[in-house]
């Protein structure tokens, strides 16, 4: 017989990033700072991502954009692979990722695109342990997602292969 089931999660929403504690501020602080050197000249949407190891360090991404559109690559894909090739080991705790235009202003958080959740679905997979996001777009307004595996229901991983 079939069976219905639902799959969902909680995110947290805070109306400001002062209500965050601060290590998470500090993170989404690292991401602006990423985010404002990001290489965006066609788009002009810049995305800041930092992730915060286990071992304390951070490591930070922003987007890479290429003439050849289809070359640039995203914030969260720089930083993951990035981490991954200096802390092979270190288990990710947190991604921090914050967006803006220099077309518009943009209010609402925008969650990673769906090639970013799945290479980051991968080092979820392979730490055993989740991901924490949080999420803002230019200013103010942060969500947190609890997982990597919450925004990519569903999700491929190497047990298929
Ligand atoms: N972008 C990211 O860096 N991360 C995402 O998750 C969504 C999109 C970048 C790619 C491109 O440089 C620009 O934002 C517009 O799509």
């Amino acid at each position: 017989m079939a069976i219905k089931k639902k799959i969902g999660f909680d995110i947290v929403i805070y109306d400001s990033f002062e209500e965050m504690q601060e290590g998470d501020r500090m993170l989404l602080k690292k991401s602006v700072e990423a985010r404002n050197n990001a290489y965006a000249p066609y788009s002009k949407f810049q995305v800041g991502a930092a992730l915060k190891l286990e071992n304390g360090e951070i490591v930070i991404g922003n987007n890479q954009e290429n003439a050849s559109y289809p070359s640039g690559l995203c914030a969260e894909r720089v930083a993951v692979f990035y981490a991954g090739a200096k802390f092979p080991n270190v288990a990710i705790k947190t991604l921090a990722i914050s967006v803006q235009s220099k077309n518009s202003e943009v209010l609402e958080p925008a969650a990673p695109c769906g090639n970013c959740r799945q290479s980051l679905f991968e080092y979820e997979h392979r730490q055993k342990s989740p991901i924490r996001i949080l999420m803002m777009g230019a200013q103010g307004k942060v969500v947190e997602c609890p997982s990597v595996a919450a925004i990519l229901p569903l999700g491929f991983d190497k047990t298929y292969l």
